[in-house]
């Protein structure tokens, strides 16, 4: 069977090439043309997370690297070199994505919405008719801020608290009318916020959580305000927009990964299969502030809406505003599907305070 996966080299496509090697003696790395060596990422990934020798060895053998360009038509490939490409595939992962919360919705657009467009017509070319594995994103759920998501919804009711969001839902759409239109199947996974508690390394891709603390720090640093012991007393209150018993998902990356190689070892219902790949119990937005005060000595105040005249460490503190408004949600995903399936989640991993803080800068 030959599988192939776009966005190898990201937070999560690493975790999917290693555990697809556990499934397949080879893959088709669909590697984002003009980044850096695709291969070179992938093996200082594996040397870097104690992968076993023998397996790092095997990597130039095992892994075929084709360049693309989500943003350019055929993914930037001639038109032999696209049917050549689709005519081999049997089942095509798509992981790459622009996940900048707050870049410029265009920009999203053509790489959100117009690769996976791409993504889904190499799908159709295909002689072997490929499975599409898509990764979404839970949060395709939009700005709906309380109940239950469910894995059968995708309506944009509710708008969307940012341009990634509205991206992810536009290519969700796609995907649905792609398989009525095709008559085929696409399994498609919708992970929570993906974390980690391996410690931040230069050479690997940033989390999410990591890229918030990132600007956050540099922002509140430029504002005159360095990490370290800082007595409570003398920590200057930032106001954030937030509720106090809020609560957001967030979900192991490696566990993640687990759930979909699973799902996908499953037969396809020959419809869209939608997943919510999550964790069975959510972080209370207070640990997210405490974390907050970890890397900064600020003292967090939830308030009910964004202060009107923010002082200036509270407007330094909102540099990433795609990300503020998850301090508002006390929504839940609901995974019935997932369960029904594979039973209830083991992850056994509890992401709270010391787990985050472990996968974010030292300072
Ligand atoms: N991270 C999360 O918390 C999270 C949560 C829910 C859903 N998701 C979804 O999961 C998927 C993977 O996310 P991630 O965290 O792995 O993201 P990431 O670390 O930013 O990786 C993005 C990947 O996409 C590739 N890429 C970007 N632009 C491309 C282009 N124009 N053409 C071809 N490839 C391109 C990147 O290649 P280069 O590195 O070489 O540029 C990289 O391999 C995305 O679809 C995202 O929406 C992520």
């Amino acid at each position: 069977m030959r599988v192939a996966l776009t966005g190898a080299t990201g937070f999560l496509g690493l975790r999917l090439v290693r555990a697809l090697l556990e499934r397949h003696d080879s893959l088709t790395v669909l590697a984002h043309a003009g980044s850096d060596r695709a291969l070179g990422r992938i093996t200082r990934f594996m040397e870097l997370t104690g992968a076993p020798p023998a397996l790092i060895s095997e990597l130039p053998r095992r892994l075929s690297i084709v360049e693309i360009d989500l943003r350019r038509p055929r993914l930037g490939l001639s038109p032999d070199a696209f049917r050549r490409l689709a005519d081999e595939l049997d089942v095509i992962w798509h992981s790459a994505g622009n996940i900048n919360l707050d870049d410029d919705l265009a920009q999203l657009r053509r790489v959100n919405v117009e690769g996976t467009r791409s993504v889904l017509e190499l799908a159709a070319a295909g002689i072997r008719r490929p499975l599409v594995h898509h990764i979404g994103t839970a949060f395709v759920g939009g700005a709906r801020r309380e109940g239950v998501v469910y894995e059968d919804e995708l309506d944009g009711r509710h708008g969307f608290e940012n341009s990634y969001e509205r991206s992810k839902y536009e290519a969700e759409v796609l995907v649905h009318e792609w398989a009525r239109a095709h008559g085929r199947p696409v399994v498609v996974m919708r992970p929570s916020v993906l974390v980690t508690d391996l410690a931040p390394n230069p050479e690997l891709p940033p989390h999410p959580l990591q890229f918030l603390s990132r600007i956050v720090r540099a922002s509140l640093r430029s504002g005159g305000l360095t990490p370290g012991e800082v007595p409570e007393e003398r920590r200057p209150v930032v106001r954030m927009a937030g509720h106090p018993r809020g609560h957001l998902n967030l979900l192991p990356v490696e566990h993640a990964v687990s759930v979909m190689t699973r799902l996908a070892s499953r037969p396809p219902s020959g419809r869209v299969d939608v997943y919510h790949v999550v964790h069975d119990h959510d972080v209370a937005t207070t640990v997210l502030t405490a974390l907050l005060e970890r890397m900064v000595p600020v003292k967090v105040r939830l308030v009910e809406k964004r202060p009107e005249a923010p002082g200036s460490l509270e407007a330094t503190a909102d540099l990433y505003p795609g990300f503020t408004p998850y301090l508002s949600h006390r929504r839940r995903f609901d995974d019935t599907r997932v369960r029904n399936l594979l039973g209830p989640p083991a992850s056994g991993i509890r992401v709270d305070l010391d787990y985050l803080a472990a996968g974010i800068d030292p300072g």
